[in-house]
C-alpha cells in the first residue's frame, strides 16, 4: 500500500434520480419541502465547513471536545483491530482523532455519494496513515451495501456517525436507518454516534441563524442549486432564511420564507407562493439524555459521553 493508486474504490453509485420530479413532489404538499441532499454541492460544503467554525454553532466544537476528553474510554470500548466505517465520510478532525487513538485499526471505509469527495478523503487518509488499509465505497449511505473485507481480519466493525446527522432524519426514518447501520456493523459490531441535545430555544435557534448570515446563505444555496441544475428561476432575494424551534417535535426547522406572493415555473408547472409561506428545507432533531438508544432497536447501549453543560452527546452501542 505505498501509493494512492493502490486504493481500490468500490463504485455503487445509484442511477441519477429524477431531481425535477422529486422537487415538484416536495413543492406540491401542504407544507412545501425541498430535498435536503441538495445542500451539499461544492459551495454548500464550503459554507457548511464555515458554519462549523461559527461561535453560535456549538455542535462541532462540543463534539470534538467530548471526543478529546474521553478518547481513552472510547477506544477501550471499541477495542483493538477495528474496521472503521464512516457514512458520509468527513475524514476531518473527528475521524483523525479516532484513528490516532484506536489500537491497531485494520481498515477505514469511507462511504460517500460524491466520488470526487470520496477520492480526496481516501487519498488524504492514505497519505497520513500509510499503514492503514483504506477501502472507499461510493454509495448513497442509506442504500444497502456490501462492506469490503479488509486484508487483515478485524475484531469488529464499527460505524462512526458523528455530527448529529442522525437528527436530520425523521424519527421513523432514523429508526430504519439505525437498523441499516446495524447491518453495516454486522454481528458483534458497534456504532459510535453523535447527537445534539435539547436545550434553550434561544441557543438552538442562534446555532441555525448566525449573525454572520452563513446559515442563511447555506439555506438559500439550495435555490441557487435548483436554478443551476433544473433551470428554474427562483429569485434568491425573494426568499428569507428562518430557523424555527418546533417544541412538539423537538426539532429545529430550517425554512425559506417567501417575501411576497410569487409564482415560480418548474418545467411545465407553475408553483405558487403566498407572502409568508415557507418551504421547509431541513429538520434537525434534538434528543434527551437517552440519545438515540430508544430508536436503535437492534443495538444495546454501552455508554453515553457528554460535555459539562450537556449540550451534545456521543453514544457507543453494539449490535445485539
Ligand atoms: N447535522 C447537523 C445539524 O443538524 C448539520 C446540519 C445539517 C446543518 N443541516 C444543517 C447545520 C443545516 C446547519 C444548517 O446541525
Amino acid at each position: 500500500m505505498s501509493s494512492a493508486d493502490s486504493i481500490e474504490l468500490v463504485d455503487m453509485h445509484p442511477p441519477h434520480a429524477d431531481l425535477a420530479e422529486e422537487t415538484l413532489r416536495g413543492l406540491s404538499g401542504e407544507q412545501k419541502t425541498l430535498p435536503c441532499k441538495l445542500f451539499y454541492d461544492k459551495r454548500g460544503s464550503e459554507l457548511f465547513e464555515a458554519i462549523c467554525e461559527l461561535p453560535e454553532y456549538y455542535l462541532t466544537r462540543t463534539e470534538i471536545s467530548i471526543l478529546r476528553r474521553f478518547m481513552d474510554e472510547i477506544t477501550r470500548a471499541l477495542g483493538p483491530r477495528v474496521q472503521l466505517i464512516e457514512p458520509g465520510s468527513g475524514a476531518g478532525t473527528k475521524t483523525r482523532l479516532l484513528l490516532d487513538a484506536l489500537e491497531d485499526p485494520v481498515s477505514y471505509v469511507p462511504l460517500d455519494i460524491s466520488k470526487e469527495h470520496l477520492r480526496a478523503v481516501a487519498e488524504s487518509i492514505h497519505r497520513d496513515y500509510p499503514d492503514l488499509q483504506v477501502q472507499p465505497v461510493c454509495a448513497d449511505f442509506v442504500q444497502p451495501i456490501h462492506v469490503p473485507d479488509p486484508a487483515r481480519p478485524p475484531d469488529r466493525r464499527v460505524v462512526f456517525f458523528p455530527g448529529s446527522t442522525i437528527g436530520n432524519f425523521h424519527p421513523e426514518e432514523a429508526r430504519a436507518f439505525l437498523d441499516h447501520l446495524a447491518d453495516l456493523a454486522g454481528p458483534g459490531g458497534g456504532l459510535l454516534i453523535g447527537f445534539d441535545r435539547r436545550k434553550s430555544p434561544e441557543i438552538l435557534v442562534a446555532a441555525y441563524d448566525d449573525s454572520a448570515g452563513l446559515t442563511a446563505e447555506f439555506n438559500l444555496n439550495l435555490l441557487r442549486r435548483l436554478n443551476l441544475d433544473l433551470g428554474t428561476v427562483f429569485p434568491l432575494e425573494g426568499f428569507a432564511h428562518e430557523a424555527r424551534w418546533n417544541e412538539q417535535h423537538g426539532r429545529i426547522e430550517m425554512h425559506l420564507v417567501s417575501k411576497a406572493d410569487q409564482t415560480v415555473r418548474l418545467g411545465e408547472t407553475d408553483v405558487q407562493f403566498h407572502a409568508g409561506e415557507s418551504i421547509r428545507t431541513e429538520c434537525c432533531h434534538k434528543y434527551g439524555p437517552e440519545g438515540v438508544a430508544d430508536l436503535a432497536d437492534r443495538f444495546e447501549l454501552i455508554h453515553t459521553w457528554t460535555d459539562d453543560e450537556d449540550r451534545f452527546g456521543i453514544q457507543y452501542l453494539t449490535v445485539r
